[in-house]
């Protein structure tokens, strides 16, 4: 038995009539650039989230660039980010010309509100939280702090279409919200893809002509601007799988139980914080011999991945920010220790069970 770590074609055939109609109505009306797929799925996408406004952009990554640009964030600026993350999250931040200020992590893997203070500067102007694996950060905490030191709050929510904090959707509670539709994400196009939602109006308008030539009219150019756009193809196949989104999430959370229900007490699975609906973009448990571990599932034909192996602050990317190793303990050692087994919607629970029983297996015998 084969098990990938994710099966996008899996999730393909099961709604292909809908794919194949949408993509077939995009290209009889030469619907690629701007119109009516693009601004339908803004529209749902928004009503989906709860937030006044959705821009599609070109891919998440772009999102948080474009985010930063149109909130005046640049030069001189400091953006505090989460040290374990994927690169694009800091990425935008030096995109935009300001500085990315790293922050560890929680035993969520998510930034850590408690070392958010300590990381503030007078040149501090936004806080990104990432909900990392699809687990909202703790908003209650980076929103209290925000406030009161007079910071924006940009939430990247890449992994976590769908997750809620308090009973609100993630990307409801910062002045703005990316995500990415990069095709392996729980809302992935076939192709890249990316949006910001915000309930800000201003913000909304500019963003939409930044992202097309800082456009007003064909020809007509209120400021410069980039060429980042959702286009027709991918929206009316974002559009066509928003609407299995939630049974697809229930599904991911049915997979999390059940191996929650196993690997408790064998291994350390996700801890996940109090009042929150969890994405499970990713099910990410800790192993001492990780790499040990992860040749057993391989030698199973079980794929896993490691998300990420190299914690931001350690990559040659960022080594003239100066930080040494240990800066950030806990996303260092958690580094060392996690891997994300599969996880999509279309994995069966004897598959799941079969996954399972290889991390039991292998840690039994290594204990
Ligand atoms: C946390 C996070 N932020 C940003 C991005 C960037 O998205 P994209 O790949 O669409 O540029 C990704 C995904 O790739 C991500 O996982």
């Amino acid at each position: 038995m084969k098990i990938p770590l994710v099966d996008l074609k899996k999730q393909y055939l099961s709604i292909k009539e809908e794919i194949v109609a949408a993509i077939k109505s995009v290209i009889e009306e030469s619907a690629f650039i701007k119109g009516k797929y693009v601004e339908n799925f803004e529209k749902n996408f928004a009503a989906y989230i709860g937030a006044k406004h959705c821009i599609g952009v070109g891919n998440g990554t772009d999102a948080i660039f474009i985010t930063l640009k149109c909130l005046g964030v640049g030069a001189g600026d400091e953006v505090i980010v989460p040290v374990n993350t994927f690169i694009a999250t800091a990425e935008a931040v030096t995109l935009a010309g300001a500085t990315p200020i790293f922050v560890d992590c929680n035993e969520y893997y998510n930034i850590d509100p408690s070392e958010i203070e300590a990381a503030i500067t007078p040149r501090t102007k936004a806080i990104i939280p990432v909900h990392l694996y699809g687990q909202p950060a703790d908003m209650d905490e980076i929103m209290r702090i925000a406030n009161s030191r007079g910071l924006m709050v940009i939430e990247d929510a890449a992994q976590a279409h769908g997750a809620e904090y308090a009973d609100k959707k993630v990307g409801t509670f910062g002045t703005a919200a990316t995500f990415s539709f990069y095709p392996a994400k729980n809302l992935g196009a076939y192709g890249d893809g990316g949006a910001v939602v915000t309930n800000d109006d201003k913000l909304a308008e500019k963003i939409r002509m930044f992202a097309n030539h800082g456009r007003v009219g064909k020809y007509s150019h209120k400021f410069e601007g980039v060429n980042s756009r959702l286009d027709g193809l991918q929206a009316a196949i974002l559009d066509a799988k928003l609407k299995h989104i939630d049974e697809w999430m229930e599904k991911r959370n049915s997979i999390a139980r059940i191996y929650d229900d196993k690997l408790g007490g064998v291994v350390a699975i996700p801890k996940v914080l109090p009042g929150i609906r969890h994405a499970y973009h990713l099910y990410v448990i800790e192993a001492l011999e990780r790499d040990r571990l992860q040749a057993s599932l391989k030698e199973s034909g079980i794929e896993s991945g490691i998300h990420y192996p190299i914690p931001l602050h350690l990559q040659g990317a960022y080594a003239r920010l100066g930080h040494k190793r240990w800066a950030f303990p806990v996303a260092e050692r958690v580094a060392e220790r996690i891997i994300s087994l599969p996880m999509f919607p279309e994995l069966t629970a004897e598959e799941v069970s079969v996954v399972a029983d290889v991390v039991k297996n292998f840690t039994t015998a290594t204990k």
